[in-house]
C-alpha cells in the first residue's frame, strides 16, 4: 500500500507533486472539492503538507490594497489544518506561508527560504513550521543559480519577485509548464518546484 500524503489547501498540488510522481497516495484537500474545515482524514496518514491562504497574513497584500487584515478569518483555516495534523499524528508535517503576520500567531518558523535557494530563479520569502527534516539549500548566492529567466523585475531590484508576476509569466517558466492556475493569485501561490523536490528528497 502506498503511503498517504495529505496536501491541505494544496491548490495546484505543486508541493505534493514529487510525492505523486513517486507513486505515493497523494490527496489534495483543496477548494472547491474539499474544505479543510469539514474534512475527515483517513487512517494511516504518513505525511502532511499544508499551505493555508496567506491573504490575511500578508504584509504585501494588505499594504498594496490598503485594506484591514482579518487574521481571525485566516486563522480559521490554519486551525483546521492543525486539527487534521493533530488527529493524524503523521510521521512528518509542514505548514507554509509567505513571511508575514502568521509569525504573530505561530512564533518563529522552523525554516525560512527563498525559492532561488532551491534553484527556482525568483524570490518569495517563505516560512515553514512543522516537524520535518530540513531540505539542504542548494545555493547561498543568487549569482550561482543557473538558468535565470526573463521575468519582470521591479526597478532597482536585482531579482524577480514572484508576488509581482501575473499568470501570463507562466509561459516563461519551464519548470511550471504542467500547472494551470486560473488567476494571478493562484499563480503567485504556487509552491516553487525546486523547494518541493528538495523537501521530498529530505522527507521521503
Ligand atoms: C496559498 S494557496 C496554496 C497553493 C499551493 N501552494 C499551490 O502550489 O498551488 C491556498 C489554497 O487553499 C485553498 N483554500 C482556501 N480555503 C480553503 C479551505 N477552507 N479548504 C481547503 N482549501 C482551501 C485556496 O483555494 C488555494 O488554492
Amino acid at each position: 500500500m502506498s503511503k498517504i500524503i495529505l496536501d491541505l489547501c494544496g491548490g495546484t498540488g505543486s508541493w505534493s507533486r514529487p510525492y505523486q510522481q513517486a507513486g505515493y497516495d497523494v490527496r489534495i484537500i483543496t477548494l472547491p472539492d474539499y474544505d479543510v474545515r469539514t474534512y475527515t482524514p483517513p487512517l494511516d496518514v504518513y505525511g502532511i503538507l499544508a499551505a493555508p491562504p496567506c491573504t490575511e497574513f500578508s504584509i504585501l497584500n494588505c499594504r498594496a490594497e490598503a485594506r484591514t487584515r482579518h487574521p481571525e478569518v485566516g486563522m480559521e483555516i490554519v486551525d483546521a489544518c492543525f486539527r487534521i495534523i493533530m488527529e493524524c499524528r503523521p510521521k512528518w508535517w509542514a505548514l507554509e506561508n509567505p513571511v508575514g503576520h502568521l509569525r504573530d500567531y505561530l512564533g518563529l518558523p522552523e525554516l525560512t527560504f527563498q525559492p532561488w535557494e532551491y534553484g527556482d530563479p525568483w524570490t518569495k520569502r517563505t516560512d515553514i513550521w512543522g516537524h520535518f527534516t530540513h531540505p539542504p539549500k542548494l545555493y547561498t548566492r543568487w549569482e550561482d543559480v543557473p538558468n535565470k529567466l526573463h521575468l519582470y523585475t521591479r526597478p532597482n531590484r536585482g531579482k524577480p519577485n514572484f508576488a509581482y508576476l501575473h499568470k501570463s509569466a507562466l509561459a516563461q517558466i519551464p519548470q511550471l509548464q504542467w500547472a494551470n492556475p486560473q488567476t494571478d493569485a493562484d499563480f503567485r501561490a504556487i509552491t516553487p518546484p525546486g523547494f518541493a523536490k528538495a523537501f521530498f528528497a529530505a522527507n521521503p
